[in-house]
This record gives C-alpha cells, structure tokens and sequence, in this order.
C-alpha cells in the first residue's frame, strides 16, 4: 500500500503572506472549498491573532470546511494560542500550530532570549495547546539554521509535552537537497521518542530550491509536507503544491511507496482560483500550471508528439485538469444551461449571485461570439468576492493617439450620484486613474499594473490585475472587460474599494 504523504496546505497564511496578496473573508472561503475538493489533508486558514479580520476568516473556514484538519497558527504566547483554538474550534477536526525561533541568530537578535528559555517556552506552549486541542503541532522557526543538539533537545521536549507533528521549518530558503535530506535523518537518528510524532518540513523557495528539498526530506522520512497552491508565500514563496504531488506520482519509481490522497485533476483550476482571487499572476512556464507547461513550440517537438505523446510529455495535461479551453455557451444560450455549466464549473451560487453572474455573462456573449469555460469562471469569480463596491464605474471617455496629450472623462456611481472628473496622463490608463483618484481620493501610488487575454482570440477578454500601495497598506484589484481600458479602469476600481474596505 505504501505510505502516505501528509499534504498541509498553507496558502491561507504564509501564502497570503506575500506581499499585496491579501484575501478577504470570501475569497479565504472560497479557496479553503476548492482545497477540500482538491483533498489536502491539512488547511492552514491563517493566523488568527493578526487581526480581527482574519480570525473571522479561520473561524468561518473552520465552521464551513468539512474534511481536511482546519489548522491555525501561533506564537508560543498564551494569547495568541487561546484565539488561534477559539477560531478553529468550530472544525470537526481543529489543529493549533505553535512556533518558537530556535537558531542562535534568531535567539539573540530577534527573541533576545537564551537557550533554556526557549526551550522552556516551547514546552509550555505545547502543553497550553494541548489542554485545549488534541491536535498540537510544534515548528522550531529557522530549524534549518539552529544547531544540532539544541534542535533534537527541542524536538525531543515538545513531543513529550504532546506535539503530535514536529514540523521542521528551512525559514529563509536557505538549505540544499542533500542537507536537508541528512537533517531529516540525523533528528530520526538523535531523538529517541521521534517514533510519537509525524515529521514534517515546510521550505522556502529562497534559493528556488523549496520542492527539492521538500522532496528529499520526504524520500528520507518525512511524512507531512507544508507547502502552497503556485508557490506562494513569504519572499520567493514557499514549495509550490502542484510540483510536489506531481513529482511524487510521476516519479513513483523515485518516491518508492510515497503517495498523496490529492485528486490531481482538480490541480489546474485550484491554480487559477488562487492567482485569480490574490491577483499573483502565474508565468507561463511554471511547471505544472503554467499555460504554456503543455504547449509543444518546436517543429521537431511538434512531430514527436503527435507521432507518440511520451516522446516530449511526461505527464498527461488532462491528469492536472488541463483541457483545451471549451467553447461552451453563446449569444443564445439560456439560463438554465447557464445554471448547468456554473455547476459543472463547481460553483454553488446563491439566486442573487446567479442572476447577476448570468447577466454579466449575456453581456459579455453580445461583444464575444465564444464564450469559454474560462471566461465565465473569471466573471463569476468577480462576482464572489465581497468587498463592496463604493465606487462603480458609470462610464468613460478617453481621447488618445500620436499627436495628442492622452485625456479620460470618468464618471463613477457613489451612494446613488454620479461623480464626475477628467485628467489628461501619459497614456490613457494613466489618464483614467488620474481622474479616479481626483474623485476617490484615494491616491495611492501604483506599484504594479499587468494585462493577460484570458481566453486566445481578438475578441478576448483582457485581464487587468493591478497593485496599488496607501500608507498603510498595499492591495492588488482585478478587472475583466473586452475593452482594456475598461479592464483597466475595473482593476483600478477594486484596489481603491479594497483600500477602503481595509481602512
Ligand atoms: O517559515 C516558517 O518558519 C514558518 C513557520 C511559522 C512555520 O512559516
Ligand atoms: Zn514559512
């Protein structure tokens, strides 16, 4: 039968880590459902003591998730501990996750504390959570970097204080494969009660090196492995999921016996679902989800593949969930086979939200003769995310072109007026924002601004994700439109309500 490879997503917290990738209380819902879908055993829903809002978030994930373990993360600190299991109590199957710094440099620069204290506070810590929740999992932050004997001495005391998963952390991205394989093996060799608990790793990507070194631990025993939906996470991110589980099954003859309970064909939409709703944005050649990871360019490849597919494709496309963008509903279809494909698609919507999804999709068949299963998970996607819409656009007026200064006319829908201002700019995007800000206010400077086709053809729909920075934080909004301008505009939209909403 083998044995089974423990998959503990954290995309709703280190992943939500990354910068400008926050996600409101619906987005972490709806992402936290596609997970369970996709058969991860393990959901990190957050970090409860961060705010108010994303306790919310856990505690609703917890309630509303059913199937994988709902965990939450805190620092070894009473306070942190008790709200984390106050948010994820509601789960049938709840988890507390504690971390302490262990690496002399973490110790004396950041915790300012020797090692017998925090060898003592790791151990209380433990024990609060476990009086609380059986499920107890215990991370020595920076374990990569701590010194041996401290490590194994810590390890050692938090399974006898009740960790059931030791969880050893490569924090700054900073160890190789072959290292990290002998650290696995020398805490199996050196803590004499490691048999009471599952060992896990969870890598950084510091060094691009995060799937490696996950799998080489994994290959040498470890058997739960943290990792995220398209590598999101701190800095350069954390082990990227897909890869994980794909390296696994592809390499069964590598991975001896290893095998994961994920239902890989649910792997590409997961993917979109998640860059869709942080606004991270999936390069083409990423491995595994990346648009262009089944695509055949050269001629010489081209013929291969038809002559035997195995000449140049390693994994089926259709084994990730990668199929050939359908063309699924038109000018003339109606709502209920509307209805039939957003089930297909996965979606449960409420009557509200159906009605307004299949009137943006009718909308969107009038400019667009095809419309694909893509496009309509976009719009929909548009649809679920909750933040309330302050500003909505009314309409827009841009003169562009060579021989004149680029100018937008923009009227936008506030509480029932209409508000109207224009600015010229350097282009007409530029223009456009310009005249937003002169009636939002909100001024925040644009650190990122991408455009993508969603589907192929000239009558695409253009995708617009922008990233935006106030003094206090920094957002990221997503519009959908045949017209980039109005994609544009859209994108630009939802940032500033965003930034509101946070304010
Ligand atoms: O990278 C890290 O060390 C972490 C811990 C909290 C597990 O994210
Ligand atoms: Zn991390």
């Amino acid at each position: 039968m083998g044995e089974k490879i423990v998959i503990f997503d954290t995309t709703l917290r280190d992943g939500e880590q990354s910068p400008g990738a926050g996600l409101n209380k619906n987005e972490k819902l709806e992402i936290a459902k596609q997970l369970a879908v996709l058969g991860v055993d393990v959901i990190e829903a957050g970090f409860p003591v961060s705010g108010a809002g994303d306790f919310d978030a856990v505690k609703a994930v917890a309630r509303r998730v059913k199937g994988p373990i709902i965990c939450a993360l805190a620092r070894s600190i009473e306070k942190d501990i008790e709200i984390a299991y106050n948010a994820v109590k509601h789960s049938a199957r709840p988890r507390i996750h504690v971390f302490l710094a262990t690496s002399k440099i973490h110790m004396k620069y950041k915790l300012k504390k020797a090692e017998g204290e925090i060898l003592r506070l790791a151990v209380e810590a433990v024990k609060y959570a476990k009086a609380k929740c059986p499920d107890v999992e215990f991370s020595p932050e920076d374990a990569s970097r701590t010194e041996r004997p401290f490590l194994y001495k810590v390890v050692e005391a938090v399974i006898e204080a009740g960790a059931k998963t030791v969880n050893i952390p490569d924090t700054v991205g900073y160890a190789t494969p072959f290292e990290f394989a002998e650290l696995i093996r020398l805490i199996k060799e050196n803590v004499p009660n490691i048999d009471k608990c599952v060992i896990s790793v969870h890598c950084h990507n510091d060094l691009g090196l995060g799937v490696a070194n996950s799998l080489a631990a994994a290959a040498n025993g470890a058997r739960q492995v943290e990792c995220t939906i398209n590598g999101l996470g701190e800095r350069a991110g954390n082990a990227s999921l897909e890869e994980i589980v794909m390296a696994i099954r592809t390499r069964s003859d590598i991975y001896k016996g290893l095998f994961t309970g994920i239902n890989t064909k649910e792997l590409y939409k997961t993917s979109r679902l998640v860059s869709k709703l942080t606004g991270m944005l999936i390069q083409p050649n990423k491995a595994i989800v990346g648009l262009n990871a089944f695509s055949h360019e050269s001629g010489i490849h081209q013929d291969g593949v038809l002559k035997e597919r195995i000449t140049y494709e390693i994994m089926k496309p259709e084994d990730v969930g990668f199929e050939a963008m359908r063309l699924v509903l038109g000018r003339h279809s109606g709502r209920h086979a509307f209805a039939e494909r957003m089930k297909a698609l996965g979606f449960d919507l409420d009557k509200e939200k159906m009605e307004k999804a299949f009137a943006r999709f009718k909308g969107l068949a009038d400019k667009k003769k095809e419309v694909f299963d893509e496009d309509l998970e976009t719009i929909v996607e548009e649809e679920i995310s909750k933040i309330p819409e302050k500003f909505r656009l009314h309409h827009f007026y841009i003169a562009s072109g060579d021989q004149v200064k680029p100018a937008a006319n923009i009227k936008l829908k506030f509480q029932k007026k209409v508000l109207e201002a224009s600015s010229t700019g350097d282009g007409p995007v530029d223009a456009c924002y310009r005249a937003i800000d002169k009636i939002t206010g909100a001024g925040g400077k644009l650190l990122d601004y991408r455009i993508a086709s969603v589907t192929s053809g000239k009558d695409a729909l253009g995708e617009v994700s922008v990233k935006i920075a106030s003094k206090n934080a920094v957002v990221t909004g997503r519009g959908v439109s045949t017209d980039i301008i109005e994609a544009s505009i859209k994108a630009y939209l939802s940032a500033v309500n965003r930034l509101m909403y946070k304010k």
